[in-house]
């Protein structure tokens, strides 16, 4: 699709540690639409970060196709990545210290990366940047004087000085409160709408199907299914949005670990089909013919 901002086909990751192998991305595929603020779930370990990580230009995959915009991220040396991860990704972390300097003020911190990214009125534009996250009455505190909420905010705003077109934000919520979250995801939604920018938001937090148009649930190094925000509302939310299973580009589809536990499924199946479609059964006695 012409439209698409990010395509990343059978990304691969293999790290290599005292001769252990661990792959965190096993050949996954992602399409991410120009400004589509898309959610990414997962259990701990299956390759949220990573991904992030790789499309950030701090990382590099072991193989696959990653294209951000017009950027072949594989073909950029390590000075072009660079150069992409500083003018076009802004970053949010679970640990706002990653992004805020503690003995500074909102309004210092957020200058340091508006002079780093040289541009002039740093203090007008540190200060815009604050009142587009609803910080700018809370300027001139130091970071200690602000809530975990507050400090999230200014580290939005940190994440959005350099004009960034992507922004990554990699559990941004960890770390607070269930109704702090809530306002850190509406400000992020309202960024999306308001300036355009394309958002990858991983989370912990189921209930961020409510609040994006598509949540991806990534599974041992790939995409396993999606939720998808239904066009037209329905009045009951639970039937809001519609879950698909991802099909990837050999024909693959991931069984959730329930149904293999409930149909004592282990590393055979029997594919039928029927007037509907595709019935994949347990291997029983009837249909296993074992041969030595
Ligand atoms: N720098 C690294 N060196 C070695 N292994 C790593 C490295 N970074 C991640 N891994 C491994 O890669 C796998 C995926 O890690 P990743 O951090 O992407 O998971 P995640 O989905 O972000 O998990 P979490 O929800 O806990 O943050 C894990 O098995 C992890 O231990
Ligand atoms: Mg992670």
């Amino acid at each position: 699709m012409s439209d698409d901002f990010i395509r990343c086909e059978n990304l691969v990751k293999i790290y290599r540690h005292s001769g252990v192998e661990v792959q965190a991305l096993q050949g996954l595929d992602l399409w991410v639409q120009q400004g589509e603020l898309l959610g990414i779930v997962g259990a701990s370990g299956s390759g949220k970060s990573t991904l992030m990580n790789i499309l950030g230009g701090l990382d590099r995959p072991t193989a696959g196709r990653v294209h951000v915009g017009k950027y072949d991220l594989l073909k950029l040396n390590n000075r072009a990545l660079n150069r992409y991860r500083r003018s076009m990704v802004g970053f949010v972390w679970q640990q706002v210290s990653r992004n805020l300097i503690p003995y500074l003020t909102a309004v210092e911190n957020v200058e340091v990366p508006v002079t780093l990214a040289g541009q002039r009125k740093t203090s007008q534009r540190a200060h815009d940047l604050l009142k587009l996250v609803g910080m700018n009455e809370r300027a001139h505190h130091r970071l200690d004087q602000l809530s975990g909420g507050e400090q999230q905010r200014v580290a939005i705003a940190v994440a959005l000085a350099n004009q960034p077109v992507l922004l990554l934000a990699d559990e941004p919520t960890g770390e607070l409160d269930t109704n702090t979250a809530q306002t850190i995801f509406d400000t992020l939604r309202d960024l999306n709408t308001s300036l355009g920018l394309t958002m990858l938001i991983v989370t912990h937090d189921p209930a961020i199907a409510y609040r994006v148009n598509r949540v991806v649930n990534v599974r041992d190094g790939k995409l396993a299914s999606e939720t998808v925000r239904r066009a037209t509302p329905s009045e009951n939310e639970a039937d809001s949005h519609v879950s698909y299973h991802i099909l990837d580009s050999a024909g693959r589809v991931q069984i959730p670990k329930e149904y293999l536990k409930k149909y004592h499924i282990k590393d055979r199946v029997v594919i039928d089909t029927n007037d509907e479609g595709i019935v994949i059964k347990p291997v029983t006695g009837k249909n296993y013919e074992h041969r030595d």
